[in-house]
């Protein structure tokens, strides 16, 4: 159950506030009981003194100076204070007349100032017992005698009492309001709480409910960034980034499988009807032969796309494990280059390799960076225009080293250059298929590059040509292998 945010949120709040509010409510109820209890006390021990100050011993006897300005609110049948003097061994020597019969409790021992909790005439009441030490037995009046007072060791206990049944009612009132707030302030807020958790996770339903739509079939659906809360937009965003690149690479493979069916349609064609129409009738020999070499050269087209898609695709699954090594770029352009001898000597295309130097070393595949660099090459000489001249050099730039294949031929717009790594994308389609171009090459050489964690950059105009920057990262003083 707790695997729900929703459900965590709430039940880390609820476990909060069921410790928080009532513990806030014992320690209010604690603060207040205390200052109750403190008032009545410290309103105790006052009377307890007034009373002593008014107690006289004179030899045996005690002597009472109780007015009846004091005693009004002793002696009343309704009042709520009460008083009482015992001698230390428990006997009642005064007491006020609110008491009537019943007496003050006695518990001979303790000999300081305590208070207690007592139940007086079924009413709760507050009750001091004050020990008056060494009352002073009573002299005449005059200063000079008072010095000598004569300390007797008379101890009396001076017990006062007050009704608390009111403070005690206040107190439980107090405590009732409390416990009902606290249940009320819970109950709102667990439920406000669970309120804000299902708002709070509103959008991500929302999110959750739009990502749920978005199928093969419905790759347009977006997460409504606008009306998402601002601490979600960075989330709703990279999802909308990632179904607009799922839309692109579903757009990509569709266009695929629609190129590779069209392309491979046309010499499947040309093989079909050139054996339809030979099987027609009896045909001589030349014929026949005219025929075959016909679909031979059909099936080597298709054999020669089969062979470079599943190379294609086997580079873009990473399912080829590239056998890197370092590997010198001198030997590489120039073996590219002379295999491509026999296309350069039908177009008469000069090949100006500037002088490399055999440290260019690169870490690569031999045989992957040979089919870059023939693909490269391949272009240069096939869309190179009138002038029929290819500039190869290399230079170094920080941890690359930049070869550069430029040729002054027909060139391409700048919108063509982004597009001519898709696969099966030629600038113009019958210009390419006359020279035999099928539009892989550069796919080709994009995911070669990518393995070698290098890049390909082109500039290109129109009439003036292309330069194709190749970069790979280069190695330093290692020894080659031949
Ligand atoms: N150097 C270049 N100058 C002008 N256009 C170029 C150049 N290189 C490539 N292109 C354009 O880019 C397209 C894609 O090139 P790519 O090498 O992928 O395919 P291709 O040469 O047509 O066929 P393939 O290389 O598969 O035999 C080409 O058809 C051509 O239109
Ligand atoms: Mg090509």
């Amino acid at each position: 159950m707790l695997s729900s945010i929703k459900t965590r949120i709430i039940a880390f709040y609820m476990a909060v506030l069921f410790v928080t509010l009532p513990a806030l409510g014992v320690l209010l109820y604690a603060t207040l009981d205390k200052i109750v209890y403190n008032a009545i006390d410290s309103g105790l021990l006052s009377k307890a003194k007034a009373l002593a100050t008014l107690i006289y011993e004179d030899k045996d006897e005690t002597e009472f100076n109780f007015s009846d300005d004091i005693m009004w609110e002793y002696n009343s049948p309704k009042a709520r204070t009460f008083f009482q003097i015992r001698r230390p061994d428990g006997n009642i020597i005064e007491k006020s007349e609110s008491l009537g019969n019943v007496e003050l409790l006695f518990q001979p021992g303790d000999r300081g100032t305590t208070f207690k909790t007592i139940l007086l005439k079924g009413s709760p009441a507050r009750l001091i017992n004050f020990y008056i030490h060494n009352k002073v037995e009573k002299t005449e009046n005059s200063p000079a005698k008072a010095g000598e007072a004569k300390k007797q060791g008379l101890d009396l206990l001076l017990q006062c009492a007050q009704d608390i049944s009111l403070q005690t009612a206040m107190l439980r009132n107090y405590k009732i309001a409390l416990f009902l707030s606290i249940f009320t302030v819970m109950a709102i807020s667990a439920a406000g709480g669970f309120v804000i958790a299902r708002r709070a996770l509103e959008p991500v339903e929302k999110m959750s409910e739009t990502v749920d739509k978005i199928s093969e079939a419905n790759l347009s659906e977006r997460i409504d960034i606008e009306n998402t809360p601002k601490e979600l937009r960075v989330l709703a965003s990279s999802f909308n980034t990632t179904f607009d690149r799922l839309a692109e690479a579903f757009k990509r493979q569709k266009q695929f499988t629609a190129d590779a069916s069209h392309e491979l349609r046309t010499p499947l064609s040309v093989i079909l009807s050139q054996s339809e129409i030979t099987l027609r009738k009896e045909r001589s020999g030349p014929e026949y032969k005219k025929a075959l070499t016909a679909v031979m050269d059909a099936a080597q087209i298709m054999s020669a796309m089969v062979s470079k898609l599943l190379f294609l695709a086997r580079l873009s699954a990473e399912r080829i494990t590239l056998d890197k090594e370092p590997v010198a770029l001198n030997k590489i352009i120039t073996e590219a280059a002379g295999l491509l001898a026999p296309v350069n000597n039908q177009n008469n295309t000069r090949i100006n390799i500037a002088p490399l130097s055999s440290h260019l070393l690169v870490t690569g595949d031999k045989t992957a960076l040979l089919q870059l660099y023939i693909n490269i090459i391949d272009n240069a000489i096939k869309y190179g225009g009138t002038e029929r001249v290819v500039d190869i050099s290399v230079r170094k730039e920080d941890e690359f080293l930049v070869s550069e294949i430029k040729d002054h031929g027909i060139g391409m717009h700048s919108e063509e250059l982004s597009k001519i790594f898709d696969r099966f994308y030629r600038v113009d389609k019958s210009r390419s298929r006359n020279s035999g171009g099928m539009g892989l090459g550069m796919s080709i050489c994009q995911a070669i590059v990518r393995q070698h964690n290098g890049k390909i950059e082109i500039k290109s105009e129109i009439g003036t040509g292309t330069i194709v920057s190749i970069y790979l990262r280069s190695v330093k003083r290692t020894r080659i292998r031949t």
